[in-house]
């Protein structure tokens, strides 16, 4: 070994031992010929005095070199209260460079812009804020292992040239070498493996599994992500759901020492999208929304009678005139066609401002008592379609949240959004898509109406939101052939189609299917928001960039001719 100890461990109990440490150069102050050197390992930073007889070596000694002190462990005569090995140093009695590092392309600890920090990831990674981000997703990770292993749970992991899943999203595509114009794909999620592994009797499935998608990147979003993956044979939404919390629970007792309150609240669909104009309810504060289009029905502001939906939310405070077209701009920047506001006057009964010159003293008194608004609060409101009403009100609440300190950020808001409906319409392609995926199993309940109506089924899918965020999804599946022959009929899939896309699936299912169930949860996304980070990037090691690139290795970058010939694949010119 090139130590004895590593730079976070010696203390003052070590006084008088000789030690041999090693690691970079964090920093150096030169005092005539004496060299004060910071020695910085993964565990921390360890001061060193060097004297004269390396002043040779130290004098030019660029920082982050790679270097080797033995010596003798001193009491400081005035500790450094800001290391964990503030109260000693090690004073050299033998020096070496092991490494010296050139001047380096970037100042690690200072803010540099996201391409610059991918670009030399490897010094990225050198701070000991990112050192603890890495071993935070680690301890996450041991974490789940061991809890989903005492719950029984096997981890097995699954291929990566696959076969293409319907997740959704674009496959990234590898072409066959032996099988010349044929591909794989990689695996959008382990979905149609895992089930199969219900097939075969595993009845308890987890993978920290590698997931690869062709989407366009946002913070929360990666090409290439890992998902908490699993599934269940002879269970019922309940289970699942319960499995479900109760990993969660531990493991963020485990990492935060934080008691999450189990059972986790359950929302459905329907009312989340009332209450909060979302599927992802932020549910740190309150500020819900109020549906006020029945009340101003009659009203002579055009906007407002002949909207399908009006909704309001109701501010804590009165807004000025500048805040209130900050907001309109940002509910215009989400599709609103505008906001409209009141301000309640301190009669608490009377509305005045804005659109109030529209509004009957008696829809004025019905909007005060179905919002619940005080005395000098101003109300906001979009008339709009459904749709666009939802949205630019769910992003005007989630903006006022943050904007005007309605939750402790550190909060954690864990909620199961249930019962969404099994299809949503797709505007471009103009059929009805699956809102999970196309393996979700319908209310049992509801599977009459799969031919005739597809909009009202209801599906046995969840996601687990906290605050604000997609954490997980899942859904219990279907498991008999003549049901998902039905669900891909309202899909307008053909039994041909369905074979030669996952015919293995459906086969399987003639074979003996237990009912099960499962679901995924975006390990970066939940590691990220223990940590209150929003960009999922910061606890991978080498993410990609916005444009799916690797500005440190150049991916995706040309192949040679011979490779392209090897594969039989000709490139188009653009
Ligand atoms: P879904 O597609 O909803 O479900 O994914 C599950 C969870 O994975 C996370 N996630 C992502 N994280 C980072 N970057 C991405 N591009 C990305 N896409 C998704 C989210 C999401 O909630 N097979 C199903 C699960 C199941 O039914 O069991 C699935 O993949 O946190
Ligand atoms: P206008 O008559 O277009 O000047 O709008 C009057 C007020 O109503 C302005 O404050 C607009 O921002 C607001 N407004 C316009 N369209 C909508 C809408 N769809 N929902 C809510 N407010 C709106």
């Amino acid at each position: 070994m090139h130590r004895t100890h590593n730079c976070g461990e010696l203390r003052a109990k070590d006084e008088g031992t000789t030690v041999t440490i090693a690691g970079w150069t964090h920093a150096i102050r030169l005092h005539g010929r004496i060299a004060f050197i910071d020695v910085r390992d993964r565990y921390g930073i360890t001061q060193a005095t060097v004297g004269e007889d390396f002043a040779d070596l130290t004098k030019d000694l660029k920082r982050e070199s790679v270097i080797k002190i033995t010596g003798v462990v001193k009491k400081k005569p005035q500790p450094n209260p800001r290391l964990a090995t503030g109260e000693i140093e090690v004073v050299a009695e033998k020096f070496e460079v092991l490494n010296p590092a050139q001047p380096l392309p970037i100042e690690i600890e200072a803010e540099n812009s996201d391409e610059i920090r991918l670009k030399y990831r490897y010094l990225d990674l050198r701070r000991p804020a990112m050192q603890h981000k890495l071993a935070m997703r680690d301890n996450v990770a041991a974490s789940v292992r061991k809890h989903l292993r005492a719950m029984g749970f096997l981890e097995i992991e699954t291929p990566l040239l696959v076969k293409s899943t319907p997740e959704g999203a674009r496959d990234y595509v590898v072409p066959s070498r032996i099988h010349h114009g044929t591909f794989y794909a990689l695996p959008q999620s382990p979905q149609l493996y895992k089930q199969l592994l219900m097939v075969s009797g595993c009845d308890r499935y987890f993978q920290l599994a590698k997931c690869l998608r062709d989407e366009d990147l946002r913070m929360d979003r990666q090409p290439e992500f890992t998902q908490i993956d699993v599934e269940m044979s002879f269970v019922e939404q309940d289970d699942v759901l319960s499995a479900g919390e109760r990993l969660v629970h531990n493991v963020v007792k485990d990492v935060k020492s934080v008691d999450v309150p189990l059972p986790l609240r359950r929302i459905s669909y329907e009312e989340s999208m009332d209450r909060y104009g979302c599927d992802k309810p932020d549910l740190r504060f309150g500020l819900e929304l109020t549906d006020v289009t029945y009340i101003v029905k009659s009203s002579d502001f055009k906007i407002f009678s002949e909207a399908q939906l009006v909704k309001c939310l109701v501010v804590p405070k009165l807004l000025g005139r500048k805040e209130i077209d900050r907001y309109t701009e940002f509910a215009k920047a989400n599709k609103a066609k505008g906001l409209a506001y009141v301000n309640v006057l301190a009669d608490g009964k009377t509305l005045d401002g804005g659109v109030a010159k529209f509004l009957t003293p008696d829809m004025q008194a019905s909007i005060i008592e179905a919002s619940g608004a005080k005395p000098e609060q101003t109300i906001l409101f979009v008339a709009d379609a459904k749709k666009a009403c939802n949205e630019a009100l769910s992003k005007l609440r989630n903006l006022l949240g943050k904007e005007l300190s309605l939750y402790d950020p550190k909060a954690l808001a864990f909620c199961w959004v249930v019962d969404f409906p099994l299809f949503e319409w797709d505007d471009d392609t103009q059929d009805w898509t699956p809102a999970h995926h196309m393996f979700t199993m319908p209310r049992p309940e509801h599977l009459q109406y799969l031919r005739t109506e597809p909009g009202k089924v209801v599906a046995q899918c969840y996601d687990l939101v906290l605050n604000g965020v997609e954490m997980a999804s899942g859904s219990i599946r279907v498991h008999r052939q003549d049901i998902q022959r039905e669900i891909m009929t309202a899909m307008n899939i053909s039994e041909e189609q369905a074979k030669v896309k996952f015919g293995f699936l459906l086969e399987a299912f003639t074979y003996g299917a237990p009912p099960h169930g499962g679901f995924a949860i975006g390990f970066d996304r939940f590691v990220a928001m223990l940590e209150q980070e929003a960009d999922i990037r910061e606890f991978i090691a080498f993410p990609k960039n916005k444009s799916a690139e690797c500005p440190m290795d150049g991916s995706p970058s040309l192949v040679d001719a011979k490779q392209l010939d090897d594969l039989g694949l000709a490139l188009k010119k653009l």
